[in-house]
């Protein structure tokens, strides 16, 4: 249900729900995760850190963050059987439907984690749940590509154990670049959580019936998926590599102009920021890094920049405050690093994991909990009277 309030900086409105975890000012680029600014946090922090920060309210100790990590990594591998359920896809399904399929299977594996009454139980789902991403993640990569699919190594990293699990295969040693891990790293951090965007309402809403934790996050990576959501990533990069040259960018801003044509630029507008995106700012500057890392570069990240240039200037662009969003450089760098565009969304799911897992539990614990119940404006007819059908 929907209920008014006002809240610091002294602008009320309409909200679903009251929660402690982030803030945004959409006016004035602000996002903070418990206080803390995601520019902070991007430069200083780690993904696991932050994962404690949003799943208990502070930031960690080194015994408290050594000791959460040791959990997380002792959650990581896979059942077995769950290993078997990728068979059942065709090679070519998309990285988000095994997702999905994969999580929502969790809740017929983890019987002995389900009873959310527990906090014992919420709290080991949700270890499990933040832990197990990044191996089926990895997984649906290798499922994909044919490769064996990689056991977690726990003497890496969190992130170094994915993009091990990802990019290493059985027959050789893998070596974690460090500013690759650094990188990726920081990308799951500006993924993390984001107030109540669709597909953490969707987890809300799903787990306030006192649905499964595990089939309430897989109703979460399904709402991400979407092009207008977390998809977008994935229609960004495509959108750059289909412009191809900055002497086509013109012929794309008209498109994204013109009312009467559905393309929209990619990676572009917010719901919430009518100022720039504060992770595309922290993003923009990461695909410097990793580029100057690998010693790579791209041309597509040359057309971005022209790109994001021309709109800021276009009035269209500025009167309707629109400003690159997370997912407008995010491509660029995943693409630097050897993911295929179809994993893009599925990384943002990893690292969403926590958001949703956090936020589900600050919603389940609340004892003044309620069962979610959206209401409507009705726009259909009148009361009327049946017509049998012979009368019709
Ligand atoms: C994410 O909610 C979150 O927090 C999400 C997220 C998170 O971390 O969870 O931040 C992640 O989903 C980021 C957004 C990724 N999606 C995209 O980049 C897809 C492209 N963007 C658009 O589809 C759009 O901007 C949305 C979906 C993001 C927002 O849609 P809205 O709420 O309709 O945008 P708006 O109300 O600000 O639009 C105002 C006007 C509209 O035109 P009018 O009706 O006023 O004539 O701007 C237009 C829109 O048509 N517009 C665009 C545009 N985005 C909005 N026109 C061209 N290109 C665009 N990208």
């Amino acid at each position: 249900q929907s209920g008014m309030f006002t809240y610091d900086p002294g602008f009320t409105s309409t909200a679903s729900c009251d929660s402690g975890l982030t803030f945004i000012d959409g006016e004035e680029g602000v996002l903070l995760h418990r206080g803390y600014p995601i520019g902070q946090l991007a430069e200083d922090s780690s993904f696991m850190e932050v994962s404690y920060l949003l799943l208990n309210g502070e930031l960690p100790n080194k015994t408290e963050l050594d000791d959460f990590e040791f959990t997380i990594t002792r959650h990581t591998m896979l059942h077995d059987q769950l290993r078997q359920f990728y068979q059942g896809f065709r090679r070519d399904a998309h990285p988000m439907a095994i997702m999905c399929g994969v999580v929502g299977a969790l809740s017929a594996f983890y019987h002995d984690s389900t009873d959310i009454s527990d906090p014992d139980h919420r709290k080991i789902s949700s270890h499990r749940l933040i832990a197990k991403m990044p191996t089926i993640a990895a997984a649906a990569y290798k499922y994909s590509i044919g490769q064996p699919m990689m056991q977690p190594d726990n003497s890496l990293s969190y992130t170094g154990n994915f993009l091990r699990m990802t990019f290493g295969v059985p027959a050789e040693e893998y070596e974690v670049i460090p500013a690759v891990e650094k990188a990726m790293d920081r990308i799951f951090i500006l993924h993390a959580d984001h107030e109540q965007n669709a597909s953490t309402s969707t987890v809300r809403l799903a787990g306030s019936s006192g649905a499964n934790p595990f089939a309430c996050i897989a109703a979460g990576i399904a709402c991400l998926w979407g092009p207008a959501h977390g998809g977008a990533n994935e229609a960004a990069l495509n959108m750059l590599r289909e412009i191809g040259t900055p002497d086509r960018i013109p012929e794309y801003i008209a498109r994204a102009k013109n009312k009467d044509d559905p393309f929209r630029l990619m990676g572009f507008g917010h719901r919430v920021y009518k100022n720039y995106d504060p992770r595309a700012t922290v993003m923009q500057k990461t695909v410097r890094e990793v580029f100057d890392a690998l010693k790579v570069t791209d041309p597509v990240f040359d057309v971005a920049l022209q790109l994001e240039e021309m709109a800021l200037n276009d009035p269209y662009f500025v009167d309707k405050k629109l400003f690159p969003n997370v997912d407008f450089y995010s491509g660029v760098i995943l693409s630097a690093i050897g993911f295929p565009t179809e994993m893009f969304t599925a990384l943002f799911a990893l690292a969403r994991t926590v958001g949703w897992v956090a936020q589900w539990n600050e919603m389940i614990s609340d004892p003044g909990q309620r069962i979610g119940r959206p209401r409507q404006l009705y726009t259909g007819p009148a009361q009327r009277d049946y017509v049998p059908i012979g009368q019709r």
